[in-house]
């Protein structure tokens, strides 16, 4: 018997805040039952009849596959629009887009530029509208990321995550608020010209306060991420700022995952792990990569014993599904 909380039926994913803590943890839960059900072999229909738009303006692996699947399993249907496919914000508004797709579908993933974009989709479609990475937050990585800690050191209790790069990117706006929700501590290490938005920093604070948890800023990462139980890092560089790449390569270099840094931690013995979101330069074998080597993580790492970041890149699919499934299904129907 799956459980979830009935307040989760017909909500908008705009960030983490839209939801209370007890909201997206219930979330998390629900993605490890719905894992261990597809790992005993069970497709349902708890998705059946329903259809959702996926609308990215920026690539994507992960996201786009989790949801096609994520929906296929359940009995759904999810359909790809990319801008070029539709009339979106050219020809048409997205006040109009949006109360269009809003009469065909049941649910609207979106992947693109600007947060107001997201949240206008879910002003006037009328449906619940999940937000899969805009430039400021990526809500949905958040929760994969919190799933892969909890099922790998069993449970968040006692757990301070260090994020190591781009302070101020999607991934670590949400990651600051998901640990604060989550009770975990967050530690960011990041250069100066990159630490935390002020409001998106003062608003994380006051919900880690609440639970009894700290956030801390550091622009030397070697002492910041002395005792965390999970490394985490991004690109240097988001979709988008393409134009800051040499910049940022000269920004972040002291700020690479290596196994010395893994060490500073003082905990390879113990708790610890390496997160990515993912796609990650790690190796040589990329466009980007072939001249410059690893950026953001050494391959050392990535391929080593603490690195969980396939758990992490499958949980995408179980998380984006629980949301559906809280979403959008009836249970009464079933
Ligand atoms: N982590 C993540 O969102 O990956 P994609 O860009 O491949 O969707
Ligand atoms: N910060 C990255 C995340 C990719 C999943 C980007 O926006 O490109």
């Amino acid at each position: 018997m799956l459980t979830w909380m009935d307040s989760l039926r017909g909500r908008s994913l705009m960030r983490l805040a839209s939801f209370t803590d007890e909201e997206m943890m219930s979330l998390v839960d629900l993605a490890a039952q719905l894992k261990a059900r597809r790992r005993a072999g069970v497709r349902g229909d708890l998705l059946r009849r329903r259809n959702i738009a996926l609308i990215f303006e920026k690539s994507s692996t992960r996201t786009r596959n989790s949801s096609i699947i994520a929906a296929r399993d359940e009995g759904g249907g999810a359909e790809y629009l990319t801008r070029p496919d539709i009339h979106f914000g050219k020809k048409e508004s997205v006040k109009d887009t949006a109360r269009v797709l809003g009469r065909i579908y049941d649910g609207i993933l979106f992947r693109g530029f600007s947060q107001q974009t997201c949240e206008e989709l879910a002003k006037w479609s009328g449906v619940p509208v999940w937000n899969g990475l805009t430039d400021d937050y990526h809500p949905t990585q958040i929760l994969a990321d919190l799933l892969t800690v909890k099922e790998t050191f069993g449970s968040l209790d006692d757990c301070t995550v260090a994020y190591v790069g781009d302070g101020r990117n999607n991934v670590a706006n949400s990651l600051m608020m998901g640990c604060a929700k989550a009770g975990v501590r967050y530690v960011c290490c990041t250069p100066k010209a990159l630490w935390p938005d002020e409001a998106v920093l003062a608003e994380a604070e006051a919900v880690a306060a609440r639970n009894g948890v700290d956030i801390r800023v550091f622009d030397d990462p070697v002492k910041g991420v002395r005792g965390a139980n999970v490394l985490y890092t991004d690109v240097w560089v988001s979709m988008g700022e393409e134009a800051k790449t040499a910049e940022r390569i000269a920004m972040l270099r002291p700020y690479q995952i290596n196994m010395d840094l893994m060490r500073a931690t003082g905990n390879m013995d113990g708790r610890l792990m390496f997160l990515h979101c993912l796609p990650a330069f790690h190796d040589f074998n990329t466009e980007v990569t072939k001249e410059s080597g690893a950026l953001e993580v050494t391959d050392e790492v990535f391929e080593s014993k603490y690195s969980k970041v396939f758990d992490e890149s499958e949980n995408r699919m179980h998380t984006i599904k629980a949301l559906f499934v809280s979403a959008l299904c009836d249970r009464a129907s079933l």
